[in-house]
């Protein structure tokens, strides 16, 4: 048996080491003495300590050694500015960075690119060359969307992967956990931390039959969406198995494993197969499907596996699916689809239809489309709706253009888009219809939550299969189900149209297309990162200060929140996003649309040295100035909903001690703590209720010791002070994180012992 081989053809030095792997498994199976599922054994045999962590699925938190890490532009840039703030001369971890999500669809691929390109050149630069410094490979823009890369790359059975793009999970067809995650997960993995991850409970979907016809990989999971809806797979990973598995491609299984991110599934994935197989050697890889080949037995669930939730779907008999409008997880089988649309109010007309992005844009994905497009030219007819088609890759867009499907799809009528995520993530200059008009649209991708793909809240955005979209973009309208309807050709003759057909992979091979991968070179040295310091967009992270060894005394608070505030309270999205690499600017958005209980509005707050009220942000950096330390007070589950590591950075950055709350969401707790914040709550949870807005605080930060309370000393406007018990979770290297400053800070101190 080998021992291990590369984990790709980019990179030489790191390696798949299967053996390794197996012997922790060992470790692990002596002391749990069951059958395992084919996710727990990749998550075990990634452990951190196999021989002390403690496992109980849906309970404990496991401390995780990935493969590697892959981040998206958009989140990228804050990642890359932290990690450089640990001191640390390269990455720890395999790492790449991929240029997409900042591309506007507007007339098609090359001139969209070329505006792109100028549009965002210093964050381009800043990346390209961060990348090249600290030893990343970097994939330019132009270069294809994040997750296709990867498969095409990077992926590989038994595997374990981070990514900053909740759609990271695509990896999963080529048998891979792949977990999406926050920015401040991405760095510990950079600078060599364990990685946290609470212990997923395990979905088994059985799949049994075949597929025929117009079903597609998609409708798995679009029925699956529909069974388990946008929350049922919340802490679960999805792992697919039974015989039906056999039948499908591995960019079909990818597809599946892509859209699982849309029930809050970690991840989904499938075991190792032959169509893996295959897909490796298509894609330059045939020696790791080789190895895998050799230890096959470790990449698939044990038998006997048990599952905490099973479901069991026929493939013989799955209809092709379209779930939406608004939502991923509102299903209805073709058969019902235009009764229902009727019933509803669905505009019948269908506007556009869009092909492509990170979910559908395989070669097979293509060729059957192109199936169904060519189908219609030979009728005379070409697509009534506009369409779109996003190449995943360039080397998906080069090899469809070799193999004609591209041509076929302009013949139709098509427009090409630049292989980014283009009107996915809302990059669209939609011009056809205006703000506010009701109107349809049809696509293959995953997400269809109101105004993403063109900011109209009018837009009724459905998903289904690249099939699907294709054949209802010739009719033009969503009342048409190309099982059983007929088309008028040209001469007014009726017709079916065929059921479609295509090949898995291209029988030529596969175009790599414009070389687009920027390796990292060889003398790093002397790389100079790219910012420039008049930048509105980035700018680099100076180190906190290391806490100064003392109680905080008469503290304000900042804000006293009422109700819920969500890290979308503490750090808002939409035209913020622009300033995800630049915390000064960033931090003007900092807790802006909480509610200050004093007045019950938002961002409005009352600085206690002046008596005026103002801004949240501009009091947090009036008492930063005067060298006053704060605190905010919050009530239960504080940072609910995104990772978003901003929203821990802010409060930091704009000098808050102190987040004191009735209880938080775990991930923006860890993420306080990483920045050198106190993530306190209310040991009794009626004390919020005693803390008014003009109070002052001390928090006798010197009392913090693990599984301690500590003393908060309250200090009324008017009346008596009061003492308060708060409690926390730091552990001991946490306490090291809120010593030193910040995670960051350790990592560098370590590094430099
Ligand atoms: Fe991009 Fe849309 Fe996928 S934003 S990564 S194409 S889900």
């Amino acid at each position: 048996l080998d021992q291990k081989v590369r984990q790709n053809i980019h990179e030489s030095n790191n390696f798949i080491n299967y053996k390794k792997m197996s012997e922790n498994l060992a470790i692990v199976r002596s002391r749990l003495n069951r059958p395992l599922t084919y996710a727990e054994k990749i998550l075990y045999s990634h452990l951190d300590d196999p021989h002390g962590q403690d496992i109980e699925r849906g309970t404990s938190y496991l401390k995780l050694r990935p493969d590697r890490v892959a981040c998206q532009d958009a989140t990228a840039q804050m990642a890359i500015l932290q990690f450089m703030s640990a001191g640390m001369p390269s990455v720890a971890n395999p790492t790449t960075v991929h240029c997409d999500h900042l591309i506007e669809a507007q007339v098609g691929g090359e001139k969209d690119l070329a505006r792109a390109v100028e549009i965002n050149k210093e964050v381009y630069d800043f990346l390209a060359s961060a990348c090249a410094k600290y030893n990343i490979g970097f994939w330019k823009p132009g270069s294809g969307i994040i997750h296709q890369i990867i498969l095409e790359n990077y992926a590989f059975p038994g595997g374990l992967m981070i990514g900053t793009d909740s759609h990271t999970p695509n990896a999963g067809g080529l048998g891979m956990a792949a977990i999406g995650v926050g920015g401040a997960d991405a760095v510990d993995v950079m600078a060599n931390l364990p990685w946290e991850l609470k212990a997923p409970k395990i979905i088994g979907v059985k799949l049994t039959g075949q597929m025929s016809g117009w079903t597609a990989p998609k409708d798995v999971i679009l029925k699956v969406a529909d069974i388990l809806t946008v929350k049922g797979g919340t802490g679960a990973i999805v792992e697919y198995h039974g015989d039906g598995v056999k039948t499908m491609s591995a960019t079909g299984m990818g597809t599946i494993c892509n859209m699982g991110a849309e029930i809050g599934a970690t991840t989904s994935l499938f075991p190792f197969n032959d169509r893996m197989y295959d897909y490796l050697a298509s894609t330059k890889r045939q020696f790791i499907g080789d190895f895998a080949r050799q230890y096959a037995h470790e990449l698939r669930e044990d038998e006997g596996a048990e599952y905490d939730q099973l479901i069991e779907i026929n493939l013989s008999e799955l209809e092709p699916h379209i779930n939406g409008p608004f939502t991923p997880d509102l299903g209805t089988p073709i058969s019902k689809f235009a009764a229902r649309a009727k019933e509803n109010g669905w505009p019948e007309e269908l506007k556009v239809g869009l092909i492509g992005s990170c979910t559908n844009s395989s070669y097979e994905d293509f060729s059957r489309g192109a199936a169904i497009a060519r189908d219609a030219l030979n009728h005379g007819l070409k697509a009534k709706s506009a369409f779109f088609v996003t190449p995943g890759s360039e080397q998906i867009r080069a090899t469809t253009q070799r193999d004609g499907q591209l041509q076929t799809f302009e013949e139709f009528g098509g427009v090409v888009l630049a292989n980014a995520c283009g009107p996915c993530i809302g990059q669209w200059d939609r011009r056809d219809v205006k703000k506010g008009e009701k109107n349809s649209i049809l696509s293959s991708y995953n997400r269809n939550f109101t105004g993403r793909n063109d900011g109209n809240p009018a837009t009724h955005s459905f998903v289904t299969s690249p099939d699907l979209v294709v054949a209802l973009t010739i009719a033009g309208r969503l009342s048409f189900n190309p099982l059983t309807d007929t088309l008028k050709d040209k001469d007014g003759k009726e017709f079916k149209l065929s059921p479609p057909t295509g090949e898995a992979l291209p029988a030529k091979g596969f175009d790599p297309g414009n070389n687009t991968y920027q390796a990292p070179p060889q003398d790093r040295a002397s790389v100079q990162v790219a910012v420039s310091p008049t930048s509105d967009r980035l700018q680099l992270l100076q180190p906190f200060q290391p806490w100064d060894g003392k109680d905080a005394t008469d503290m304000p608070i900042l804000i006293k929140c009422k109700g819920k505030t969500t890290t979308d309270h503490i750090s808002m999205a939409g035209p913020w996003l622009k300033y995800r690499g630049h915390l000064d600017n960033i931090s003007n958005n900092m807790l802006i649309g909480a509610i200050n209980e004093a007045n019950g509005e938002a961002n409005k707050v009352k600085n206690f040295t002046t008596g005026e009220f103002d801004a949240v942000p501009a009091v947090a950096r009036d008492y930063k100035k005067k060298g006053i330390k704060w605190v905010v007070i919050g009530d239960y589950n504080y940072g609910e909903g995104s990772s978003r590591e901003h929203a821990a950075l802010e409060p930091r950055h704009l000098g808050g001690l102190a987040i004191v709350t009735r209880s938080f969401a775990r991930i923006h707790e860890t993420n306080l703590k990483k920045q050198g914040m106190l993530p306190l709550t209310f040991s009794d949870p009626a004390d919020y209720e005693k803390i008014k807005p003009d109070d002052k605080v001390d928090i006798k930060c010197t009392e913090l010791a693990v599984g301690k309370p500590i003393t908060m000393v309250v200090h009324p406007k008017d009346g008596k002070d009061f003492e308060i018990k708060l409690s926390h979770t730091f552990n001991a290297g946490q306490i090291e994180w809120f010593k030193n400053g910040s995670a960051l800070n350790t990592m560098a101190k370590k590094n430099s012992a």
